[in-house]
């Protein structure tokens, strides 16, 4: 776990603490209530328009996890993570999967779908001019990535951010076809292994001055 002096720098010990995981402990298991949090905190990302255009694919299953270092480029984090989520991108951004976030925006905030309508246009007509709404999902699985990551961190959880897979072949594994959606991003969460030496590297990170700009 982090360690933590004080919560002000509780955020900063959990980002320092994370790192990109290479080797799992293939024996530790995240109880239900952690990952329950995980998955929680993924539902929870902001997107663009609110619209959530991804699934999140909760891979456990041992016998499925081994046929992933095959398509992973040989990486063993899938395989031996405690459980892989694998974020997608929704197949059809269509007008209904439109709708059906408006039906559930005016559930939520007790107003009628006829009260969206100019919200509802903004979006239909930002979808239909988009020559690739693909990319564009895409890039929001890559949010919905980082805010896992984040709370993976905080809960003393590890992670490793992943592309390097087949997108393709995970697809073709785990039936995503008849789920509606296409693997974008992957991220085995569980335990380090001790004897994992890139829990021990330095962060590489440019100083603030050359990244950060105040204007
Ligand atoms: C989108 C993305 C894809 C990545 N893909 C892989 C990967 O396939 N395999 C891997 O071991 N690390 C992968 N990484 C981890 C990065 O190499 C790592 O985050 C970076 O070197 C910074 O190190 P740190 O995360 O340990 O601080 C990926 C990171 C991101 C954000």
């Amino acid at each position: 776990m982090p360690e933590t002096k004080n919560a002000s720098t509780a955020l900063i010990d959990s980002l320092n603490w994370r790192y990109a995981t290479k080797k799992f402990d293939s024996e530790k298991r995240l109880d239900d209530e952690t990952l329950a949090k995980l998955l929680e905190a993924l539902r929870l990302s902001a997107s663009s328009f609110g619209l959530q255009p991804w699934k999140f694919v909760v891979v456990s299953d041992p016998e499925i996890k081994k046929q992933l270092p095959a398509v992973s480029w040989g990486q063993m984090q899938p395989q031996d993570c405690s459980h892989l989520v694998v974020i997608c991108r929704i197949a059809e951004l269509d007008e209904a999967f439109v709708d059906k976030f408006l039906n559930a925006s005016a559930t939520t905030r007790g107003v009628t779908v006829d009260s969206l309508a100019s919200y509802s246009s903004m979006i239909k007509g930002f979808l239909n001019n988009s020559s690739d709404k693909e990319t564009w999902a895409a890039k929001q699985c890559y949010i919905a990535l980082g805010t896992l990551l984040t709370a993976a961190a905080h809960l003393g959880v590890d992670a490793c951010p992943m592309e390097g897979f087949d997108a393709a072949a995970y697809d073709k594994i785990l039936g995503l076809e008849k789920l509606g959606c296409h693997s974008v991003v992957i991220c085995p969460l569980g335990y380090r292994a001790s004897d994992d030496k890139y829990a021990q590297a330095p962060k590489v990170r440019f100083e603030s001055e050359d990244v950060i700009v105040h204007i």
